[in-house]
């Protein structure tokens, strides 16, 4: 069954073959997966899935790589865990987690980059390069390693030490940069066709974005293919957002779920919101948001490339953006892992404090069905956890 029928450019709509190495469209656009949906929708019902794995890869059908190329170390079907105590705490009656902390190398972004190293090895690509926050490198490293490539990693001289001794041990090759992730993706844009690299930065490869929509699939199925009332989002890139609107669209068409969907929250840190600010201003893009700072290493994006997808997914959805302060996401850090076991990175934790604001404002009714995504585990910020807890 493979349903891959082209790449389409989600700027100007310009068509791409599949089957060959691309970054973004000649307009600048990144690119998106189509599928021939129709053969799919008679061929693959919603009841087949439970017959797959206990990983991303049970939704193969509606991934790119071809299933003898499939890289895996075991990613997705994460739980979704109905948390009862933080809900009573926060007035929210149905309060839920996806723990993307129990991924391999301990965040979601192993979903992205478990479907793009799977989509090198399919294109025979040898050589990969990525500027990152932290969590993106991790990943790479990993999935690199596992398939036997090269990895160059691009990271801010600051980025927490897991990442940092995570990238080492899984032997890529690591330059730390004095700037942000978007001075990293400079270097990488500079020095990657010289060296030839492919360029695995996100969203200029079309393939990331294909495993991060899986998080949306397995929302639906562990929901009983109901979506909930309100998705939170920690926003960097914010392709893990704009990747599960594009699983729901796909979902409608396959006829597994209906047309009512989720309001998406985009959750920034106060101290980098470029999409915030874009969303009260009533923009259809950012602007470079200057002197980003914040201890979630992973919402420290000052101009998000795809930041226009994010702003579309969010007003489609009736939802809304919205920041809160370290200070906030740490106590709301602390708050979910001693109520519920559960210890989350800032940027997951951010979603927790940005559900309470909510409540608060009557943007959201206690009755509502909420999914807060953590995207990793508190385990990867000693730096950021240590300043509560200190020795
Ligand atoms: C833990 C964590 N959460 C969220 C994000 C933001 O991801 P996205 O690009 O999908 O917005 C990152 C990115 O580095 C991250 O590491
Ligand atoms: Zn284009």
């Amino acid at each position: 069954m493979n349903k891959v029928t082209h790449l389409e450019c989600s700027l100007c709509g310009k068509r791409l073959e599949a089957g060959k190495a691309a970054n973004l469209c000649e307009c600048g656009g990144p690119l998106l997966v189509r599928y021939d949906i129709e053969t799919l929708r008679h061929r693959w019902p919603r009841r087949d899935v439970s017959r797959g794995p206990s990983t991303m890869w049970r939704y193969a059908p509606i991934l790119p790589p071809s299933n003898e190329f499939i890289v895996s170390l075991g990613e997705g079907w994460t739980p979704l865990v109905h948390t009862r105590r933080l809900g009573a705490r926060i007035g929210a009656d149905n309060l839920f987690v996806k723990d993307e902390g129990l991924n391999p190398t301990a965040s979601f972004k192993a979903r992205g980059l478990s479907c793009a190293i799977s989509m090198c090895v399919e294109l025979g690509i040898r050589k990969v390069a990525i500027p990152s926050a932290g969590n993106a490198a991790s990943a790479l490293a990993a999935y690199a390693a596992a398939a036997g490539l090269e990895a160059y990693i691009f990271m801010p001289r600051d980025v927490p030490q897991a990442n940092y001794l995570e990238c080492k041990a899984y032997g890529a090759c690591v330059t730390l940069v004095d700037g942000l992730i978007s001075d990293c993706g400079r270097m990488v844009a500079e020095r990657g066709p010289v060296e030839g690299w492919f360029d695995v930065s996100t969203l200029k490869e079309p393939y990331r974005i294909e495993g991060k929509k899986t998080m949306g699939y397995e929302v639906a199925e562990q929901m009983g293919w109901e979506l909930p009332e309100a998705i939170f989002y920690p926003t960097g890139g914010g392709v893990g957002l704009i990747g599960m609107w594009k699983a729901f669209e796909e979902m409608d068409r396959l006829g597994w779920i209906g047309s009512r969907r989720p309001k998406m929250i985009a959750v920034q840190a106060e101290g980098c919101q470029p999409v915030v600010r874009a969303f009260q201003e009533g923009e259809a893009r950012s602007r470079f948001y200057e002197h980003a700072q914040t201890v979630a290493a992973g919402l420290r994006v000052p101009k998000p490339l795809g930041d226009f997808l994010v702003l579309q997914g969010v007003r489609a959805s009736g939802g809304t953006a919205i920041a809160v302060s370290d200070e906030e996401m740490l106590d709301a850090g602390v708050q979910l892992a001693s109520l519920e076991g559960i210890y989350a990175a800032p940027e997951g934790a951010a979603c927790v404090a940005a559900a309470q604001k909510l409540l608060a404002s009557g943007f959201l009714k206690a009755t509502d069905r909420m999914v807060l995504y953590n995207t990793g585990s508190g385990l990867k910020y000693p730096e950021a956890y240590s300043t509560r807890f200190p020795r």
